[in-house]
């Protein structure tokens, strides 16, 4: 057999630990389906006396991240420790020493990733990310190969474990959020920084790789419209399930005759929808191509072994690869990069949609009536509407509606000039709802 392939690892927590551990354990196998064996020769960490989920017998510590990227023993590196800097560092410095890079980091890939794959392309060597995207769950691979023979024509997914997890926590235990986040951070499935998790930021930089693959268009997180789960009340969970539909935070990336909606949100789906089924830490991403319809990718989305599984699934497609032209290899971007298109990534306000509002109304007679007009008025076809409570004694109660498909700009409108009646209360909630047919 050829020699080893060496690795260096930048993070060793969650990720970097269940890594090493897969690497171990299934040695023999990988090194059956790579070519060659794999072995892990040094590892950055802040704190080299921390005790580690993993067997550290045989891998130098350092606490210089750059140490790894300058080593000479080593082939490629795995950047598992996280957020835009060092990492974005020690990326570019591995690159340009002529070595491979793995990495997890959506971040970095997001915000960071076009200079990074332009000198990646200069200097002949890979990053592979699939780990960034979906824990995992091979969607990158599926989408940039699998369905490579397709004009992708929209994606929706549920793309961060921590937020379905505190949702389905919610909705099936009654537990409150900080629960059901700290649990989650318990099990190593969090951000280091969790209000990415649940602003929906984390989401973002996901969409933001996801909608660069599959439409050819460059990675622009900055255009990702992003809200979170952070203000959803349980009222709107329980009633949405009273209405026949289920609350999931969604990435959703769509191709529309004007350019390219890239959106993360809460959103109504119908409860028979497969989506809705996903639950707790699990992820899917619904996919629909032009030739093959809908296809649905379905795993963990977090956790230290699910995301190990494609970080070694990169490993071993680095090896398997060392030995052929660079120009001949799968283009990082899914695209051969002159071939990128300048489609615009359209604003908020141009999204279509069909919505759930939630208000608290005074009751008396004709208040329903300057709500419907106010909808009227804008051109928005309300689909149902609900009046909870149980009788004339309470003089506040909450009103549910739900609209058929408009124009987000409208839906501003509406919600602008239904603040400013005096006869509704509080701020109203405003959730989108996606029949995803
Ligand atoms: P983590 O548990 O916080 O581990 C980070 C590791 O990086 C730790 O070992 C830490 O060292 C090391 N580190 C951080 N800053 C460092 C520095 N300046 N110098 C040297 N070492 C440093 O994070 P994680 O959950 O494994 O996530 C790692 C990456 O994978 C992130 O990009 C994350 O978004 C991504 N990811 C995570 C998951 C998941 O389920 N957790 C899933 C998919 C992708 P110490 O241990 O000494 O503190
Ligand atoms: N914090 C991320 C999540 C980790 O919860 O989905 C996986 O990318």
């Amino acid at each position: 057999m050829m020699q080893p392939t060496r690795i260096g690892i930048v993070g060793l927590g969650t990720v970097g630990a269940g890594t090493v551990n897969v690497l171990r354990r299934n040695g023999d196998e990988i090194a059956r389906r790579a070519g060659r064996e794999v072995h892990v020769c040094s590892a950055a960490v802040r704190d080299p006396g921390k005790l580690r989920l993993c067997e550290i017998a045989g891998i130098e510590l350092v606490t210089d991240p750059l140490e790894v990227a300058n080593d000479s023993r080593v082939d490629i590196v795995l950047e598992l420790m996280g957020g835009e800097e060092p990492a974005r560092s020690v990326v570019l410095t591995a690159i340009a020493n002529g070595k491979h890079v793995v990495t997890a980091n959506k971040a970095l890939i997001a915000v960071h990733g076009n200079e990074i794959f332009h000198a990646a392309q200069e200097y002949g060597v890979t990053v592979a990310f699939e780990a960034a995207v979906a824990g995992g769950i091979s969607i990158i691979k599926a989408i940039r190969e699998g369905l490579a023979g397709n004009r992708i024509e929209s994606m929706a997914g549920i793309i961060n474990g921590t937020s379905n997890y505190i949702l389905s926590g919610m909705r099936d235990e009654g537990c409150g959020f900080s629960e059901k986040l700290a649990d989650a951070q318990a099990m190593g499935y969090a951000e280091a920084d969790p209000t990415f998790d649940i602003e929906g930021v984390d989401a973002a930089h996901k969409l933001t790789i996801l909608g660069a693959i599959a439409f050819g268009i460059p990675l622009q997180f900055d255009n990702v419209y992003t809200e979170g789960i952070s203000a959803l009340a349980l009222d709107d969970i329980m009633y949405a399930e009273e209405l026949g539909f289920r609350i999931k935070h969604l990435g959703i990336a769509k191709r529309t005759h004007v350019g390219i909606e890239l959106r993360v949100h809460p959103c109504l789906l119908p409860r028979n929808h497969l989506l809705s089924h996903v639950e707790g830490v699990m992820n899917a991403i619904y996919v629909k191509g032009d030739a093959v319809g809908p296809t649905l990718h379905y795993g963990a989305g977090a956790g230290a072994e699910p995301t190990a599984s494609a970080v070694v699934a990169d490993v071993v497609d680095v090896v398997r690869t060392l030995t052929t032209d660079p120009g001949n290899r799968v283009p990082h971007l899914a695209f051969q990069p002159n071939a990128i298109s300048d489609l615009p990534i359209l604003p908020a306000a141009e999204i279509e949609s069909a919505y759930y509002l939630r208000m608290s109304a005074v009751n008396r007679p004709g208040v329903l009536a300057d709500v419907t007009r106010i909808l009227g008025d804008l051109n928005i076809s309300i689909e149902a509407i609900l009046q909870k409570g149980s009788g004339a004694q309470e003089s506040v109660l909450p009103v549910i509606l739900l609209t058929q498909t408009t124009v987000e700009h409208r839906i501003d409108e509406a919600l602008r000039q239904l603040a400013e009646l005096p006869t509704i209360e509080n701020e109203i909630s405003r959730i989108r709802v996606e029949a995803l047919d």
